[in-house]
């Protein structure tokens, strides 16, 4: 794993975007890129969008696929993650949105759609996966207990999740109970991945996942089995790695 920890939020923005820029380049921005919503990549979508705006970067060529998505949310829902996207990333660049794709948390059969979102998956290889990671060590919605063979499925979310998510709703009561999920498998079949961290709550879930033992009490420690790593923090998420 290779750890980059920056001052601030700002500067794990910039430093995340160096590396999506790096992917965009090296393809001709034919690629895809494993997108993740949240708080945490806001900065980098916001770098994206800069340099898409004054024409120094096209995602025309481009396509994505989303970790997951809230289960019973309608798609226009501010809080849906489809929704979250739009808003914050693909409305602000050059991206069509057939290129984009999500799981479909509002499917008749679930099942069934966790199925075609695996296939979509094998068809689609990342070239890169960008990833948060929650206070208790998701990645995705991949809660701890999660098995590291894990395929797209549908999660409940824990309590700890459902609090920290409450900021985005009107109430806790609000928060959906259940998502479509990437499963760590699927996480672990990119070619590169991306992970970003900002603020003191994280900083013992980066502690576990970089340097704590490997176990499927911290989802995210699966990532030290992955080649090609790179975790970009702030300070105060960095601050339990030395
Ligand atoms: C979002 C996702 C989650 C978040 C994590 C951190 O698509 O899969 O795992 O990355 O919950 O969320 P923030 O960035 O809001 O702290």
């Amino acid at each position: 794993m290779k750890i980059i920890v920056c001052e601030n939020y700002d500067g794990m923005s910039r430093r995340a975007y160096e590396e999506i820029k790096k992917v965009m380049t090296e393809t001709g921005g034919e690629c895809v890129l494993g997108l993740a919503t949240g708080s945490t990549p806001l900065g980098l979508y916001k770098c994206m969008a800069a340099d898409c705006e004054a024409g120094k970067i096209s995602y025309e060529k481009t396509r994505t696929v989303n970790l997951d998505e809230y289960v019973g949310l309608p798609a226009a829902n501010e809080q849906s993650y489809r929704r979250f996207m739009r808003d914050n990333l693909f409305d602000k660049i050059d991206i069509l949105e057939e290129n984009t794709r999500f799981p479909d948390g509002n499917a008749e059969d679930l099942a069934a759609e966790c199925e075609r979102y695996d296939e979509l998956l094998e068809k689609t290889p990342r070239d890169i996966q960008v990833l948060g990671i929650g206070s208790n060590g998701h990645i995705a919605f991949n809660e701890p207990g999660t098995p590291f063979d894990g395929r797209t499925r549908v999660v409940e979310l824990k309590e700890s999740t459902i609090k920290d998510n409450s900021r985005f709703f009107a109430s806790e009561e609000e928060v959906p109970r259940r998502a479509i999920s990437m499963g760590i498998r699927d996480i672990l079949q990119s070619k590169k991945i991306l992970v970003l961290a900002s603020g003191g709550n994280k900083a013992e879930a980066v502690r576990a996942m970089c340097r704590g033992e490997i176990t499927e009490r911290c989802p995210a420690s699966a990532l030290q089995r992955h080649g090609d790593v790179t975790v970009i923090v702030d300070a105060e998420a960095g601050a339990e790695l030395c």
